[in-house]
């Protein structure tokens, strides 16, 4: 582990996440620089479960906000609510005097307001319409805005640590990307992979666990999958193992609960075909070639 004289590796991984050296190192990075950290990558590699743990190692309290399709960059900062102060003026109830109590803060208005440093999770930005980035620019980098129908401005007494997930759906804009450290996650070889199972099946028997391993990558390397398995399908096809009781066995000669793993049927459809021609299944690392070898 790295020594931490100067106080910029503050974010050391947990024990409930398996982060990659260069995962670490860009997570201090943007504490260190206060910037906006972007993370890429495949669907099911641990994105949006990162700012959990980053909270956690980092001992702050965190916030989501989970972007849809019709999100706006406004509402994360705070939205005014008309309809409420509507109702309460017609059928009594509320003070409908004071505009303030109308006013509710969305997630980044609630980071910048709270007195302590949260992690801010921006999940899934690409979601949005083009125009969602661009938005935010100015509160990203001011850490303020004004609450235009009170005119009070809400100053970040501290910047958030904001961790943003992005899959790639569209492309960012290079004026946003400028302002933030990025990370792409590899999709994890298999020593990381072991270590990653390892923390949500400890007790799984290493034999197995390099059966699993071996059909898991040999999956992945099958050209034709439309999509292929991620790191939460491998867990949850271990989890359906074990409850199953399947052994290493079983496992040599054929692929079970498959729907655990491939979620496209004409993927299913292509290792139903390959398995009633007699396809074979690779056993041992050396089946899957140099890259394998362990
Ligand atoms: N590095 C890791 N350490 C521990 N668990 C992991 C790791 N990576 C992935 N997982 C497991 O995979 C699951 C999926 O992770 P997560 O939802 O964060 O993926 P994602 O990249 O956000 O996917 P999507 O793009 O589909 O939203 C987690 O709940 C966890 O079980
Ligand atoms: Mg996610």
């Amino acid at each position: 582990m790295k020594k931490d004289t100067n106080g910029f590796h503050r974010f050391r991984g947990t024990a409930g996440y398996i982060a990659s050296g260069p995962l670490v190192d860009a997570v201090n990075c943007a504490v260190a620089l206060e910037r906006p950290l972007l993370i890429k990558g495949e669907p099911g590699t641990g994105k949006t479960l990162l700012a959990t743990h980053v909270a956690d190692g980092l001992g702050m309290p965190m916030l989501s906000w989970h972007i849809k399709s019709t999100s706006k960059a406004a509402d994360g900062l705070y939205v005014y609510d008309t309809v409420q102060r509507l109702n309460d003026s017609r059928f009594g109830g509320g003070d409908v005097a004071d505009i303030r109590h109308y006013i509710k803060l969305g997630p980044l208005g609630l980071a910048f307001a709270a007195p302590e440093r949260h992690v801010l999770l921006i999940d899934e930005i690409d979601k949005a319409d083009l125009e969602f980035p661009n938005d935010l620019l100015r509160e990203l980098d001011e850490m303020r805005f004004t609450v235009v129908e009170t005119a009070e401005e809400v100053i970040a007494r501290q910047r958030p640590v904001v961790m943003i997930t992005s899959n790639n759906e569209k492309e960012l804009p290079d004026a946003f990307l400028r302002r933030c450290i990025f990370h792409f996650t590899e999709f994890p070889d298999a020593a990381l992979m072991r270590k990653i199972v390892a923390v949500h099946h400890p007790n799984l028997d290493a034999a197995l666990l390099d059966q699993v391993l071996i059909k898991f990558y040999w999956l992945r390397e099958q050209s034709e999958l439309r999509k292929k398995p991620s790191t939460s399908e491998l867990i949850d096809w271990i989890s359906a193992l074990l409850r199953a009781g399947i052994t290493r066995d079983k496992l040599e000669s054929h692929i079970p609960f498959i729907g655990a793993l491939l979620k496209k049927e004409q993927d299913a459809d292509a290792l139903q075909r390959y398995d009633t021609k007699g396809g074979s299944y690779p056993t041992r690392w050396s089946d899957l070639g140099p890259r394998y070898n362990q």
